[in-house]
Order: structure tokens, then C-alpha cells, then sequence
């Protein structure tokens, strides 16, 4: 079963077995128990061990605690509200179920070091590298979680809540425990994305 299998990474089959079979949840799929504190620093711990050229940490995360969704769900009605004055029921019901969804939620953060260097899609790619460790490690502990970011990450208001002037939102990571089976979707085939270089083959 997927939800365990972060128990046995004791050798080499079982990691490969664990990247092999990482699928996301769909975050209002995700129901208790959610991580412990101990278990989401543990995560966000392997989150911060990727490649990162500069050693810049060009990204940080924002844990929102239980007790502080209804406030988050403030926050996103209001956001809301910017753009769409008179939202619907079936709108505001949305954001609400969105606010409310799974155990745990962490707003990941791109966090730029402009004065480096290191080109910003250099330090993009370190952010996401971040975030599928973050993945990877949830599913090591026997939860699922989803990536997801919709209007709410790309909402200046919601942006300024969390982050500097100067940061992004990179998603919502939602964390739970899978209530239903987790759907496995198509994925490329090997063949249309490996390839060997033919030397002297210039055009694309
Ligand atoms: C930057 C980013 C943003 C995403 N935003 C959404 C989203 O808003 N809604 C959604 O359904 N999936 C979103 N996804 C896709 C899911 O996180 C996930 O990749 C997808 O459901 C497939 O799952 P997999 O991890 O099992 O391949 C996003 C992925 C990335 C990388």
C-alpha cells in the first residue's frame, strides 16, 4: 500500500521502489491523520537538501497551523472579492473547501537572491527541485500531499500576506493521509523524452 510505503527504505529496491511509485493526492482527497510537527520538519528538513548552485536557498516554506485556516479562509475571500465583487455561494463554497482541505498545508515561497550571480531560472529550478523532496518525503512518511497553486498564488493580496516584496508563491502543498485510492495518471513515454544526441543534428 502506497501509505506505507515510507516503512522500508532499508535498501536500494525499496528507494527506487519509493520514486517509482510518488504520485500526488488531490489535496481534497486528503483526510486525517495529517503529519505530526516532528514529521513536517522531518519533511521540510529533506526539502532544503537539493541542489542549489550558490548555496543560496532561493526558496522557504510557510507551515499554516490548524487553528489558523479560518483566518487563511479570510484571506482568500477577501482576495477573492478583488477581482469578482459579488462572488456566487457556489464561488465562495470553493475557496472555503479550498482553505479548509487536507491535514496540513505549507505555503511554499520562492525566495529570489537577485544581487547573486546565479541566474533567477537557476534559482527556479532549485525552488522546485525543494518542492518535489518536499513530495518525495511526504510519501516517505506514509502520507500523500499535492502541489497546487490556482488564482490564489498568482493574488497579490494572498502573495503579501505571506511574502516579501520580492517573493512568490511556488504552490500550496496540501499533506494528508490518501482517503481514496490514489489515481495513477498517464506519464510520458520514455521515448518521447529520451533521446541521443546525433552530433551535427542542429535544428529542432
Ligand atoms: C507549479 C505547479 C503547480 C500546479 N498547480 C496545480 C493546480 O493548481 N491544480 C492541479 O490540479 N494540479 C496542479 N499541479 C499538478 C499537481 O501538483 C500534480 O503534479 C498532478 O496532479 C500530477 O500528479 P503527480 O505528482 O502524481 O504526477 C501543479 C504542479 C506544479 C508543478
Amino acid at each position: 500500500m502506497l501509505a506505507r510505503a515510507g516503512a522500508m527504505l532499508n535498501d536500494r529496491s525499496s528507494i527506487l521502489s519509493l520514486l517509482k511509485t510518488r504520485r500526488s493526492g488531490r489535496p481534497r482527497d486528503l483526510t486525517e491523520p495529517g503529519p505530526s510537527e516532528e514529521q513536517l520538519r522531518e519533511i521540510l528538513a529533506v526539502a532544503t537538501r537539493v541542489p542549489d548552485h550558490g548555496k543560496l536557498a532561493p526558496w522557504r516554506f510557510v507551515i499554516v497551523r490548524k487553528e489558523d485556516r479560518g483566518a487563511f479562509e479570510a484571506l482568500l475571500q477577501r482576495a477573492y472579492r478583488i477581482d469578482h465583487p459579488e462572488p456566487g455561494r457556489l464561488e465562495t463554497e470553493a475557496t472555503q473547501r479550498f482553505a479548509h482541505q487536507a491535514p496540513a498545508l505549507v505555503v511554499a515561497l520562492f525566495k529570489p537572491v537577485a544581487s547573486s550571480k546565479i541566474p533567477l531560472w537557476e534559482q527556479q529550478l532549485s525552488c522546485g527541485a525543494a518542492l518535489l523532496s518536499l513530495l518525495t518525503a511526504t510519501h516517505a512518511l506514509g502520507f500523500a500531499a499535492g502541489w497546487v497553486t490556482g488564482w490564489a498564488a498568482y493574488s497579490e493580496e494572498v502573495r503579501r500576506a505571506f511574502a516579501a516584496d520580492d517573493e512568490v508563491i511556488a504552490g500550496f502543498i496540501f499533506i494528508g493521509t490518501p482517503g481514496i485510492e490514489l489515481e495513477e495518471r498517464p506519464r510520458p513515454a520514455l521515448d518521447d523524452v529520451i533521446s541521443n544526441w546525433r552530433p551535427g543534428d542542429a535544428s529542432y
